[in-house]
């Protein structure tokens, strides 16, 4: 599905940019991760490393951008005003970006709660139609999603069971 792209994701050490990084190697794609850490352990992972992206087709508009929002830039959470402003600029900014970059493809995956370790979401998860925790994949997937479908842009894809909705 990802042959012969090249795929530059921006925050793939850990969490939900390494399990796209994964999937993306899975569907053939040359993966590069950014990271502000060394990421040679993760060689295994990435065709070419930090600084070596070749950004073709960036520059040919051929290509999309998959920015990351979250759930906050929806529901409102105590503490957490400055997740939601950030998460809420970003969806705007997607569709800003969608209208004056196209026909280079702009959408956004907004994420529910994945994987947190924090037992009182854990527990909260049990209240989601679909009653659990997203799993790194489970965002992962939507990624690829908007990666590969030619004829999507700004959107925001949410991946949350349902979460936004209780
Ligand atoms: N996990 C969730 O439940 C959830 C829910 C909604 C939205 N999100 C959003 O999804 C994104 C990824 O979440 P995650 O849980 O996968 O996070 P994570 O595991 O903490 O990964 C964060 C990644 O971002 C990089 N990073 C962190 N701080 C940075 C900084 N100041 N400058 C540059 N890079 C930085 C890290 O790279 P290095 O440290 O290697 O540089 C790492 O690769 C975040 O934007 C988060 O807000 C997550």
């Amino acid at each position: 599905m990802l042959e012969k792209k090249k795929i530059l994701i921006i925050g793939g050490s850990s969490g939900i940019g390494l399990a796209v990084a994964k999937q993306a190697r899975r569907h053939g794609g040359q993966v590069v991760i950014a990271s502000r850490q060394a990421v040679a352990q993760k060689a295994m992972l990435v065709d070419v490393l930090q600084g070596e992206c070749e950004a073709h087709s960036f520059i040919d508009r051929s290509g999309s951008i998959v920015l990351t929002s979250g759930i906050a830039g929806e529901r409102i959470y105590k503490g957490a005003s400055t997740m939601a402003i950030i998460n809420s600029a970003t969806e705007t900014l997607c569709r800003a970006l969608a209208v004056e970059l196209a026909p280079l493809r702009v959408n956004t995956v907004s994420p529910g709660f994945v994987a947190p370790k924090s037992r009182e979401i854990q527990d909260y998860a049990g209240q989601f139609p679909l009653p659990r925790l997203a799993s790194t994949d489970d965002a992962a997937m939507a990624y690829i999603s908007l990666m590969t479908n030619p004829y999507v842009t700004g959107t925001v894809l949410v991946v949350d069971g349902g979460a936004r909705l209780i």
